[in-house]
């Protein structure tokens, strides 16, 4: 039987699909777990309209909102934390176009997948500068691509400096949000990525509880690891319902995401983590269109293509929220995208619906390509407002310190 809250939260949410004038007409506060609105993270940066983890990504993703920003972290032959995806960076620099590099190419393994290209742990700091950062899909964002070649890679550190320079300048506490990205991996090559994270956030004085900054990774053990190295809040992200976390594949532990979700391993990790990242179908489920009954998925916006733009919404969301809430944990969902490729069909190419739809539903945050979308969203629900704030820059200026990540309504 459906409970009177999941009844409420899927009516806001058939109400979201159907136009913007009739919510307004109900809105409300968001059904966080603490009450506090929901954050909007910058992920990547604004990687809508910039390069990712490039510092022009990140300052615009504040510029437009963001609470937090959120760089990736992989590292250099120096032991130096950069923000890139992957550490195979043929597909967001221009390093295949660089002759003194060629002679890097390489084949590896990488969590049990073969890529051939151009890794960051064969290239000191000093070489990664000298590469451009460039768009990974330019063909779906050639807004974006026009600044091909106009940024570098940019470090932890200076991740860091943009973000305590921009709480400065705009009044607003401006949060980071790393990930580690393929700890075992670089653990097998002696490049732990946890110890340096752990100093540079001690060194900026980022290392407290209530400090602006969540880690997450999609593994687990390097979690546990950093429980004991930071006090920072933690977040356990989860892939696909039948992907495993990596460290679970290299010690034969059978569990997938899909395992990670029940309420008696959410109670587990809420022993290490502070919340959750799920990717949103975990939420939301999707599935694929078949109606010509050829067995076959659709293509049902006729792009040639099969992409969530054909994949029709379940009509009912899972019990993941709630279940994290009752654990104690945050749930933090990722990717929010405005491209109609990346929108599932019920939202008739209205990014804004899909944001209302999981504000309804009381996560405490998300991960947006485009916080500018997500920003407005966030204050039409959570705040009572329709106005962007966040171009009233020096009012309430205050100066980056320990001590909470502020009211993101303010
Ligand atoms: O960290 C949340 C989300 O970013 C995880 O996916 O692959 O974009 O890092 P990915
Ligand atoms: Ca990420």
């Amino acid at each position: 039987m459906l409970r009177l809250s999941r009844l409420i939260v899927l009516a806001s949410a058939v109400v979201a699909l159907i136009g913007t004038d009739r919510v307004d007409a109900q809105r409300s506060q968001a059904n966080t777990l603490t009450g506090k609105p929901p954050i909007v993270i910058g992920h990547r940066g604004a990687s809508g309209y910039r390069p990712e983890h490039t510092l022009a990504a990140y300052e615009l993703a504040i510029a437009m909102g963001a609470d937090y920003i959120e760089p990736d972290l992989v590292s250099t032959k120096d032991g130096v934390l950069i923000a890139r995806h992957e550490n195979d960076i043929t597909g967001t620099t221009d390093v295949s176009d660089r002759p003194e590099f060629a002679r890097r190419k390489k084949t590896k393994t990488i969590d049990g997948v073969e890529y051939t290209g151009w890794f960051t742990e064969d290239f000191t700091l000093a070489e990664i500068k000298t590469l451009r950062a460039k768009e990974r899909i330019p063909e779906l964002r050639p807004g974006s691509a026009q600044f091909d070649g106009l940024y570098q890679v940019p470090t932890l550190q200076e991740v860091i400096d943009l973000a305590k320079r921009k709480s400065i300048e705009t009044g607003r506490v401006i949060g980071i949000y790393p990930e580690t990205k393929h700890p075992t991996y670089f653990d097998s090559i002696d490049l732990s990525l946890e110890e340096p994270l752990a100093k540079v956030l001690r060194q900026n004085n980022l290392d407290d509880a209530d400090d602006p900054v969540f880690i997450q990774s999609f593994e687990t053990e390097n979690l546990k690891q950093l429980n004991k190295l930071v006090d920072v809040p933690l977040v356990q992200l989860f892939d696909e319902a039948d992907a495993q976390p990596y460290d679970f594949v290299a010690s034969g532990d059978s569990r997938t995401y899909g395992d990670l979700t029940s309420p008696e391993e959410l109670a587990k990790i809420a022993e290490y983590a502070d919340g959750i990242g799920p990717f949103k179908r975990l939420i939301i489920p999707s599935q694929a269109v078949n109606e010509n009954g050829d067995g076959k998925p659709d293509d049902v916006n006729g792009d040639g293509e099969l992409s969530e733009a054909d994949r029709r919404l379940a009509t009912e969301p899972t019990s993941l929220v709630d279940d994290a809430h009752a654990a104690g944990l945050l749930v933090h969902p990722y990717t929010f995208r405005n491209e109609s490729f990346y929108l599932a069909v019920d939202y008739a190419n209205n990014p804004e619906a899909e944001y209302e739809q999981f504000f309804r539903l009381g996560v405490d945050g998300l991960f947006s390509d485009n916080p500018d979308t997500a920003f407005v969203v966030r204050n039409r629900i959570a705040c009572g407002t329709q106005n962007p704030k966040y171009s009233q820059q020096g009012r309430n200026r205050r100066v980056w310190t320990p001590g909470g990540t502020g009211n993101p309504c303010r």
